[in-house]
């Protein structure tokens, strides 16, 4: 008897889509995927997932399609829209309901805030966001939340840094929403000034009565965190390219300055990495973003299973 996931037909467009509860039955589910795999092997046999991606990914895309492949499903992709339908001007819409004809369950990513709730409005099927713009990721909150959980076991009472580009950054925006529903959390936003988290999620947060402790030097923070969140400055989000070079190198985390950390944190990112954590830092021991990665493959097939009702 697998763990119960009741997440059937459901789109997954926003971190809060899902309450606590549902994220925990899918944590069950991710765990008896990763410990027993072979029970899973042909539970998505005869079923079709789509992706279909406007900006560039790695770990996204392929992250699902390996989920779907190792449950016995089948993939479609479209990775580049200049070679579809896309490039004559067909709208979302339209290729949507192209691709709903197509697929079971659609997983898009796209420059566009709110383009994956628009998907989602078209398909007939439901529809996973893997990033709108600078303003979601849902999976990448779904991986780390499992990655928290399974290494500091327990989502409640830590201390979770975030840094880097917080205004750009979906994936701290997806997070910080979603880790702000559990007790005894202590968040510090360790960014430039120019790279603040947005107004509108502040306020979102404070109007929850969470508080935020912002930060521009990360040495001032490191002693007292669990969970060190880094993160890319987002390069695709800037007008000005000699903005971002001036950003870019705002911090980097070395192995110096790990030494500040506490020896039970842990040093997540959701990748790409370009100069914001060495190299030198990847043989620490609480440097887990590659195992991070390894999660989020597992938390996906939890997904998958759960919203095609397959458990
Ligand atoms: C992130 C994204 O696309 O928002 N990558 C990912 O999906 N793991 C983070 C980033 O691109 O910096």
């Amino acid at each position: 008897m697998h763990a119960e996931v009741a997440l059937k037909g459901r789109s997954f467009i926003n971190a809060l889509d899902f309450t606590p509860e549902e994220y925990e039955a899918l944590f069950s589910l991710a765990e008896e995927i990763r410990t027993h795999p072979q029970d899973f092997t042909g539970a998505c046999a005869g079923r079709v997932l789509a992706t279909l991606f406007y900006e560039p990914s790695t770990r996204t895309r392929l992250s699902f399609e390996a989920a779907m492949l190792r449950l016995g499903g089948q993939v479609l992709s479209v990775a580049d829209p200049q070679t579809s339908s896309v490039a004559k001007g067909e709208s979302l819409a339209d290729t949507i309901r192209t691709v709903a004809a197509y697929a079971d369950l659609i997983v898009i990513r796209h420059p566009k805030e709110g383009a994956a709730r628009l998907a989602a409005m078209y398909s007939p099927v439901p529809v996973i966001n893997a990033g709108d713009g600078a303003r979601e990721h849902p999976t990448q909150t779904l991986t780390d939340l499992y990655t928290i959980r399974t290494l500091k076991g327990r989502l409640s009472e830590l201390a979770v840094a975030f840094c880097g580009d917080l205004r750009f950054g979906r994936t701290v925006h997806s997070l910080l929403r979603a880790l702000s529903r559990y007790p005894g959390m202590r968040f510090f936003l360790i960014s430039p000034e120019e790279l603040r988290i947005p107004e509108f999620l502040r306020e979102e947060l404070s109007a929850q009565g969470i508080t935020m402790e912002e930060r521009e030097q990360m040495e001032e923070v490191l002693p007292f965190v669990d969970v060190l969140y880094m993160t890319r400055v987002q390069k695709e989000r800037f007008l000005d390219e000699e903005e971002y070079l001036r950003l870019r190198d705002f911090y980097i985390l070395t192995p110096d300055r790990l030494e500040l950390l506490k020896k039970d944190a842990i040093v997540m990112h959701p990748l790409p990495r370009v100069t914001e954590i060495a190299y030198g830092v990847d043989a620490d021991p609480r440097a887990v973003y590659f195992q991070q990665v390894r999660f989020g493959m597992y938390a996906r097939m939890a997904l998958i299973l759960g919203i095609l009702g397959v458990v």
